[in-house]
């Protein structure tokens, strides 16, 4: 397993453009097996995870052909409703596919992908709203078996906006005849970039980014060119990386709208931040001030997916600050290795009380999930001394190449084989 090794002390400054977003290419792989024509998608990032969700669709029967950062993807060979076991457990979001492959073949077999490192990770939600538009559903041994004969379009209502389980239900309608409601649906931007997609290819999808999505189902969706948005939690992690080392960055092909609530958390840390149409520039004072409170909801609230890199600035910041983690369960795993940091962190159930400390010492350290080892390098580009952070393959599953971008902005960071 490889490792990063981090000398910290090193103020960043300079520019950096934004890739596509992880969780707005995971829906949009699963959502090519809704054509049978050929699909190109540009400016994806080279991720594990999304590696993983290629190497299914592959299985399944799907080309999936990478050329630079294009991605090029025919589904008209698919000839398997069932998902494979061993990678639908590498990657949660293989349940993505459940809405997509029912439409297809009005069957499904996937595995039920367990918990992670954040929490369980249930998926009663996915199975609700698929119930609702008449999939029969019989979960057993570990599977799920989706029967969807009588699939219907309908009114489909979630008790909690979960993105995914949003994202299912708007792929198994896209061709379903008569128009689904989604009531109580996520708001994130990757839901409205996956609507584009999905009218891209001729689907009719209105409201997302709302409560309430509406899909016409469409009799056959054709191939597109399609450029996923910019990553909103890379680029919020590589603002970060300058706020937490007093410096400066420039962020080109910035996903701009979506970045407003870790804006604010930064401008109220004491960073002064300019906006342009596809761009954020953001300078640093050499001692960021802790915010009062940071509490994490579903958008257009502040993402649980950058909590932890807030959690590692408030650490090194002048005063003390609090931070509510409403959304995962289990989403403070980071604090003991932080701790072995010098960071003063006091955790109660879903709050976290955090004092900041005038030195961090560098300490070798272990990534639990990807934004938690991407917390711990923050925190090695501050630490006195060398940062050993383990389980790179972690970080890689979300951040294309982190290393070498953080290099690029005068980062003392190289990647090594465990045990070098
Ligand atoms: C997506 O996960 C993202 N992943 C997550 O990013 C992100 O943290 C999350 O949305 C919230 O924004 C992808 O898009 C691939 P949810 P998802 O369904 O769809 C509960 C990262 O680091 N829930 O909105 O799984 C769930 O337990 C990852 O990039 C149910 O109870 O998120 C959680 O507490 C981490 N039943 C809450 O809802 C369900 O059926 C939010 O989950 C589904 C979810």
């Amino acid at each position: 397993m490889d490792e990063f090794v981090v000398r910290g002390g090193r103020r960043l400054e300079g520019s950096l453009q934004v890739d596509g977003a992880k969780n707005a290419v995971l829906p949009i792989l699963a959502a090519c097996v809704l054509t049978r024509e050929t699909v190109h998608l540009h400016q994806v990032p080279l991720i594990t995870d999304g590696e993983n969700m290629g190497q299914i669709l592959r299985t399944l029967g799907c080309s999936v052909v990478r050329d630079g950062s294009t991605v090029t993807v025919r589904a008209d060979d698919l000839h398997t409703y069932e998902m494979p076991d061993r990678l639908s457990k590498q990657i949660r979001s293989s349940i993505f596919l459940l809405g997509p492959i029912l439409s297809r073949f009005r069957r499904a077999t996937v595995t039920y992908p367990g918990g992670c490192e954040i929490g369980l990770r249930p998926i009663d939600l996915h199975l609700t709203g698929l119930r609702a538009l008449g999939v029969d559903i019989r979960e057993e041994g570990g599977m799920i078996h989706c029967d969807g004969a009588k699939m219907h379009s309908g009114e489909v209502h979630f008790d909690y906006p979960s993105v995914g389980a949003t994202e299912n239900v708007m792929m198994a309608s896209a061709c379903l005849p008569g128009v689904t409601r989604i009531h109580n649906a996520a708001r994130e931007p990757e839901i409205s970039d996956l609507q584009g997609f999905l009218n891209a290819m001729g689907g009719c999808v209105r409201g997302a980014g709302g409560h309430t999505i509406e899909v016409e189902g469409r009799p056959a969706l054709h191939g597109v060119e399609y450029t996923p948005m910019p990553d909103r939690i890379v680029a919020g992690t590589m603002l970060c990386a300058a706020a937490i080392t007093g410096g400066e960055i420039d962020l080109k092909r910035a996903p701009v709208s979506s970045l407003t609530a870790i804006d604010a958390k930064l401008r109220e840390m004491g960073c002064r931040i300019r906006e342009e149409k596809h761009r954020v520039m953001l300078s640093a004072p050499r001692r960021l001030t802790a915010f009062s409170k940071l509490q994490t909801s579903p958008y257009p609230g502040f993402p649980t997916d950058m909590q932890v890199q807030m959690l590692a600035l408030l650490t090194c910041a002048r005063g003390t600050g609090v931070i509510v983690e409403n959304v995962f369960e289990n989403r403070f795993t980071h604090a003991g290795e932080m701790s072995r940091m010098g960071a003063s962190i006091l955790l109660s159930g879903r709050t976290a009380v955090v004092r900041g400390v005038e030195t961090l010492w560098g300490a070798p350290v272990t990534a639990r999930d990807l934004r938690g080892g991407a917390a711990l390098i923050l925190l090695g580009l501050k630490a006195a001394g060398e940062t050993r952070v383990a389980r790179a393959d972690l970080v890689d599953r979300g951040y294309d190449a982190i290393e070498d971008k953080l290099s690029a902005l005068g980062a003392d960071i190289r990647r090594i084989s465990s045990g070098e």
